[in-house]
């Protein structure tokens, strides 16, 4: 079963991040020099898909112009002789093709891939969230992909996290079948701490079957009253096997203030340009911060 489509759900109101939300979508912030969707878009691009599905809402339209071709913009940097910069601006107008769907109610997770399958239908498909950026050699989605070509079951991915942050996660409970695979035996949505046996999070990135579509249909509102991803995956797991893949590479929590944070100094050391000087810039700091 090929995968050629990408669900990104960017519905969201982005609370955790007023006021910077109130007007500019969260997923238009900008870590170092681009829109925290264009991070999570180059890393679907880069594991094969050219098809990207938008969960969207009202307020968010700058997410899809971003992808759009701006004929004022391009004329303009052309005439200008700014080639570098026009170069840049097609380069994002040309990643993908777009296609949105609106999630008219703020109803859950689950509620935004469910309004998908009129696009989706009956072929295999990745989620990708916003907010969870993945910085990694070979991108999380292609590494993800590879373990369903040999599973051929849906794949979630997880991390493990503290126990002290477990309550902010969906949870898989499951047995190793092989290194960094698991079998899933459970799946629990934000659980009460004390109430799981595992620490292995789920981090926003899954590859999923039409066979979950019929699984949402038979999810009870969870968690915050929302149509809950997690519980429809507990759902499916019943019926066929679902797996969970340990990723290689490093997560940012991008709508957390200090995820945020984090991400921001990340991706500022790791830039070609930028690197060097930020590097001693935060060298320079720290030494002023030890005296
Ligand atoms: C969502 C999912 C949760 C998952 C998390 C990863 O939660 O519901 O299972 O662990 O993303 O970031 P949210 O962060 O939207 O509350």
């Amino acid at each position: 079963m090929q995968v050629r489509k990408a669900v990104i759900p960017v519905a969201g109101l982005g609370t955790r991040f007023l006021p910077a939300t109130k007007v500019i979508p969260k997923e238009m912030l900008t870590v170092v020099d681009r829109p925290t969707i264009q991070y999570i878009v180059e890393e679907v691009v880069a594991s094969g898909i050219k098809e990207v599905v938008l969960v969207t809402a009202s307020g968010k339209s700058a997410i899809e112009d971003h992808f759009d071709y701006s004929f004022e913009l391009e004329t303009f940097l052309s005439q200008k002789g700014k080639l570098d910069l026009l170069k840049e601006v097609r380069h994002i107008s040309r990643l993908i093709e777009v296609v949105s769907v609106r999630q008219k109610e703020p109803l859950g997770l689950g509620h935004a891939v469910k309004v998908t399958e009129p696009v989706i239908g009956d072929e295999a498909f990745v989620v990708v969230l916003g907010d969870d950026l993945v910085e990694s050699e070979v991108p999380c989605v292609f590494q993800m992909l590879k373990v369903f070509e040999r599973v051929k079951e849906a794949v979630v991915a997880v991390q493990q996290v503290p126990a002290n942050e477990i309550h902010r996660y969906g949870i898989v409970e499951g047995e190793e079948v092989e290194k960094g695979v698991y079998r899933v035996e459970r799946l629990i949505e934000k659980p009460e701490p004390g109430t799981v046996r595992s620490n292995l999070a789920v981090i926003g990135r899954y590859v999923l079957r039409p066979e979950i579509y019929g699984c949402l249909d038979r999810t009870l509102p969870g968690v915050g009253g929302e149509i809950q991803l997690t519980d429809a995956l507990d759902i499916l797991r019943r019926d066929r096997e679902l797996y969970a893949y340990e990723f290689q590479g490093r997560r940012f929590d991008a709508g957390d203030k200090f995820g945020y944070l984090q991400a921001t100094v990340n991706y500022a050391l790791d830039h070609p340009e930028l690197g060097g000087i930020f590097k001693r810039y935060l060298m320079d700091l720290v030494k002023g911060l030890d005296a």
